[in-house]
């Protein structure tokens, strides 16, 4: 299983909590790449089987300029068979905390299969590193479930 953790972050919260998933994800049998936004090509999304979006919460409960681009790549894409996931880290004084998170979440419900977001306040803490446990089983288990469904329906 091939797996992208593609975040942003300028003060380092989100990239904290994009490390603690992908440290979870190494205790699995995955092949598990982790890309700074910058980095990460959108024309790639094809090449994996899950993606999970990282991003802090910017302006009003806005998504960061920067993260538009991957937003509308995952529209246009509109793979039911990627499976996807969004975690981000935002301040809870704001209004729409973590607002960016469900913007993407709700797009990548309609376009993906989204299985699993997490919403940590600012840098993540102890009781947080279980909830990216189950963050990360979430996404093996869909991943396994979709598996399961094609080698069903290819035997029928
Ligand atoms: C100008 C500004 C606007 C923000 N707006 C929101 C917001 O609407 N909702 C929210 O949850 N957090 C908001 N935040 C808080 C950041 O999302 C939060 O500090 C986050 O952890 C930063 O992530 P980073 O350290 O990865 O850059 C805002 C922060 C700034 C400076």
């Amino acid at each position: 299983m091939k797996i992208a953790i593609v975040y942003s972050s300028v003060t380092g919260n989100t990239r904290e909590l994009a490390d603690v998933i992908y440290r979870n994800f190494l205790g699995h049998s995955v092949d598990v790449m982790i890309y700074k936004i910058e980095d990460f090509r959108s024309s790639s999304l094809n090449h994996f089987d899950a993606v999970a979006v990282g991003t802090y919460t910017w302006g009003d409960g806005e998504i960061p300029r920067e993260m538009w681009k991957l937003y509308h790549a995952f529209e246009r894409l509109g793979n039911k068979d990627l499976v996807t996931a969004v975690f981000g880290t935002g301040d809870s004084f704001y209004p729409k905390y973590c607002g960016a998170v469900d913007l993407f979440r709700d797009m990548l419900y309609v376009h993906t299969n989204l299985a699993a977001t997490l919403k940590v306040e600012l840098l993540p803490q102890i009781q947080d590193f279980q909830r990216s446990q189950q963050f990360v089983k979430s996404i093996l288990q869909r991943h396994n479930d979709i598996e399961k469904y094609s080698n069903l329906k290819f035997k029928i």
